[in-house]
């Protein structure tokens, strides 16, 4: 007799915890951020940090710490609370001093306990067909997942370098002459190693713990795993005035053809099955009248 087919999902989701790094001056921003963080300025119908979070809901993580300066952190409180509104657990951390995108993982070593954890920051955008974002997730077990996104300033930048075979071959942070147009986008994924990685990096020269060193460590042990990001996914730069009109225009288009809407945190949360249909129902009461209450009546209505 043939064997039963298991009906099982394609991609099986992996508990990994969730960090997202939104502190930073922003000061290229000024005036805007003279008042408040670059991560809440408006992306068209939300704050920008709402778009690095949905990709980490996306990805199946449920357990995140937002790591900020002293200023922000009761901002991101009042916006996400402790996440149980959206089926999550958030918390927050200090960083007291722009010292390192790798400094998170010495602030969030506590919270990181044994298991491998996901780093993403708090201004990075994707859109797309997110199947790398799933495999990744899905296949990573030992050492550590970055990307590489083709970009046409490579300097501004960490920079991997591939062999003929597409085998990572260096990694630099925002090179004078860049090896390759291979930009890393800030989304990273780490086994265990990364928190005594970390600790032991030296500052580089602008005195900061760099990301680019905790995967050249990787790259050393020749346990990065680098994939590309091919066509078919946005990833948007939100560092000048210019970007930032550019990502609202983006999705404004996008939302406006399709009804539908990118990065809406409660919808997610909802379709993902974070939070019940009763819960769904609930958190909507408590939406002001606002287009963004009308959309998420429309999705309860319309599932
Ligand atoms: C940081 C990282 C850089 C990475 C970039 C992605 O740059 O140091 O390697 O490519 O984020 O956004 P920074 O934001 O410090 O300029």
């Amino acid at each position: 007799m043939g064997q039963a087919i298991n009906p099982t999902r394609r991609y099986k989701e992996k508990i990994m915890k969730g960090i997202m790094l939104a502190g930073g001056a922003g000061s290229r921003l000024y005036p805007t951020t003279k008042v408040y963080s670059k991560q809440l300025t408006i992306i068209y119908d939300k704050p920008l940090i709402y778009y690095p979070l949905s990709l980490l809901m996306l990805a199946g993580i449920k357990d995140i710490l937002i790591i900020s300066n002293e200023e922000t952190i009761p901002l991101y409180q009042k916006l996400f609370s402790d996440g149980s509104d959206i089926g999550m657990s958030i918390s927050y951390a200090l960083q007291s001093a722009p010292n390192g995108i790798a400094e998170a993982f010495i602030i969030g070593e506590d919270f990181i306990g044994s298991d491998s954890v996901s780093l993403v920051l708090g201004d990075n955008i994707f859109y797309g067909k997110f199947s790398f974002l799933y495999e990744a997730v899905n296949n990573h077990t030992k050492g550590g997942t970055i990307f590489a996104y083709r970009v046409t300033d490579p300097e501004r930048y960490g920079i991997v370098e591939f062999d003929k075979e597409g085998k990572a071959i260096s990694i630099e942070e925002k090179p004078l002459k860049p090896k390759s147009k291979y930009a890393v986008p800030g989304l990273y994924m780490y086994d265990n190693q990364v928190i005594d990685i970390s600790k032991n990096l030296k500052p580089s020269k602008r005195g900061e713990l760099e990301i680019t060193d905790v995967n050249r460590v990787y790259l050393e042990r020749n346990e990065l795993n680098v994939q590309i990001i091919g066509r078919g996914v946005a990833w948007l730069d939100t560092g000048t005035p210019e970007a930032l009109l550019q990502a609202s225009n983006f999705f404004g288009v996008i939302e406006e053809r399709q009804g539908l809407k990118v990065a809406c945190i409660e919808e997610i949360a909802y379709k993902k099955g974070f939070i019940t249909k009763e819960e769904f129902e609930k958190l909507i009461a408590t939406i002001p009248t606002s287009y963004y209450k009308t959309y998420l009546e429309q999705v309860l209505e319309e599932d």
